[in-house]
């Protein structure tokens, strides 16, 4: 592989896009959010009125999708059919939506080329559930984040307040639960570790150690020179 990549998996609220991004800023890589492509999806399914467990349904809808990547000064937005959804995809709804539809092959297919594209084109750090698994088997790295869920949880439930909205601790544990279970017990990709992957557990690191941890990993593995 031409390219240098770095494949963070993970359950949800363990940090990863928070680690990628600051990590790929202090690289100088693309940082790809593969989860925002799957809800991207979810809110197309949910805008034409197709149940989120309506597996047919969402098949369907596969051929007429438009969905692209860009980067706005250096910040990916997700555009559906070519309108900027970037803010609209952020809601628990659409967390359900995109846990529902990222359990569809056929949905997962449908968006392997573009995940593996940027990989082609980039120096990457790609984050997601199977991304050292499946869609970048051969990455020069691979993370497994995690934390205990009750950490997780408190950490998403503070991010969505910040945002405005408004949520309930425990409501934000339930529905971490149920995603968590829903992501690992799947048939198609399930979350688990590649068994290359270098398990990180920040659950008692600060964010700026997180962070220091993650690009440490990255260094040691570009200064051996293997792939770079
Ligand atoms: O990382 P996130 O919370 O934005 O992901 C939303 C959902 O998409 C999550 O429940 C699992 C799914 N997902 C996936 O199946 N594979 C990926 N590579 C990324 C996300």
């Amino acid at each position: 592989m031409a390219n240098f990549s770095v494949a963070i998996d993970g359950p949800a609220g363990a940090g990863k896009s928070t680690l990628a991004k600051a990590a790929a800023k202090e690289l100088g890589f693309v940082y790809v959010d593969t989860g925002a492509i799957y809800r991207t999806v979810g809110l197309a399914a949910r805008r034409a009125g197709i149940a989120r467990d309506d597996e047919s349904g969402v098949n369907a809808l596969l051929p007429e999708l438009s969905v692209d990547i860009i980067y706005i000064d250096g910040v990916q937005h997700m555009l559906l059919g070519g309108e900027d959804v970037t803010d609209q995809i952020r809601t628990p709804e659409m967390s359900d939506y995109a846990s529902n539809v990222s359990a569809m092959p056929a949905v997962r297919a449908y968006l392997m080329d573009m995940q593996r594209q940027m990989a082609e084109k980039y120096n990457v750090i790609m984050d997601g559930r199977d991304i050292g698994t499946v869609v970048l088997p051969h990455a020069s790295l691979k993370v497994f984040l995690t934390a205990a869920v009750e950490k997780r949880a408190a950490r998403r439930h503070l991010e969505l307040r910040e945002k405005g909205i408004d949520t309930s601790f425990e409501e934000v544990l339930t529905e971490m639960r149920v995603r968590d279970e829903r992501d690992s017990n799947r048939a198609a990709a399930p979350l688990k570790a590649a068994e290359d992957a270098v398990i990180l557990d920040t659950g008692d690191m600060t964010l700026e150690e997180s962070i220091q941890a993650l690009l440490a990993l990255i260094r040691a593995e570009r200064w051996e020179g293997a792939t770079v």
